[in-house]
């Protein structure tokens, strides 16, 4: 069975997690797998947003803990495994985590590496990795801070609390909260909303807000500046500002 399930549903595609004996722990096959999916749905240009998502149960719980207890340091090193990670950072296309249940560790820190959460009421955020004697090291203890702020980023990390979707939604680390009943449904509803935009815009919009993350505001507006400029020179800016004169839908061809 494959530890990830893909289904083209064009103009998106949905990723699920797909490891429902151990709440999808992230283990080196599924992410192997994960990041071969993504890499090959971001080449495809049929596919304008993705979703990723797991089950009702869980997003993740985290990383596989049982192969993470054999590991040694020079086996973590060696393996590159959090390497792979880098993978998912350089998609290009619009990602959509949609979150139900648990989503702790190294999944929470997949969550926050896909652009957006949409989190069912049901959904759990948090690290408790510093109650298994190791620390968050897939990008929790940067991106986790920078979503919701040093405060409340030692608190979840430090004391391994969790927060409900409430809370993480107050705190900035969700985008929105769904019914329980229709977590997927709704994230895919939010990820076609994202395919009927400009294909190129969208792209350049997504690099621009993560350069926010990344560099200072002079920095940052300068690159936005710069990729203003590149979304004019698409066949797509032409085609949608000339739809809007003409009081009609663009159609996009992500040119
Ligand atoms: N790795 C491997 N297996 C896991 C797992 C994980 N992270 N989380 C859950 N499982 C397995 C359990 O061992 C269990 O398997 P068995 O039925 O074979 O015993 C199965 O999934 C169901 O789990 P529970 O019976 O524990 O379910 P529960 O509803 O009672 O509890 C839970 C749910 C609170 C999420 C609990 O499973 C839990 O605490 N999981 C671990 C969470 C965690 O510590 N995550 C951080 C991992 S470290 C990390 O992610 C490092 C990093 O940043 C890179």
């Amino acid at each position: 069975m494959s530890a990830i399930l893909v289904e083209r549903e064009a103009p998106i595609a949905v990723v699920l997690l797909n490891r429902p004996e151990a709440l999808n722990a992230l283990n080196d096959e599924l992410m192997t797998e994960l990041v071969e999916a993504l890499e090959a749905l971001d080449a495809d240009d049929e596919v304008l947003c993705i979703v990723l998502g797991g089950s009702e149960r869980a997003f993740a719980a985290g990383a596989d803990i049982g192969q993470m207890a054999g590991a040694s340091a020079m086996d973590m090193y060696e393996a590159r495994r959090i390497d792979r990670w880098d993978a998912i950072r350089k998609v290009r296309t619009p990602l959509v985590a949609a979150v139900s249940g648990h989503c702790l560790g190294g999944g929470n820190e997949l969550a926050m590496a896909c652009d957006l959460i949409v989190a069912s009421e049901t959904a759990r955020f948090g690290q408790p990795e510093t109650g298994l004697g190791i620390i968050p090291g897939a990008g929790g203890t940067q991106r986790l801070t920078r979503a919701i702020g040093k405060a409340k980023a030692m608190d979840v990390i430090l004391s391994g609390r969790f927060l409900d979707a409430a809370e993480a939604e107050r705190a900035g680390l969700v985008a929105r909260i769904v019914a329980k009943e229709a977590w997927l449904e709704e994230a895919k509803a939010v990820a076609r909303a994202i395919a009927e935009k400009g294909p190129v815009a969208q792209r350049l919009a997504k690099e621009s807000v993560n350069r926010a993350y990344e560099s200072t505001l002079e920095t940052g507006l300068d690159y936005e500046r710069k990729a203003l400029f590149l979304a004019f020179a698409s066949e797509d800016a032409r085609e949608g500002l000339t739809a809007f004169t003409e009081k009609r839908k663009p159609e996009f061809r992500g040119r």
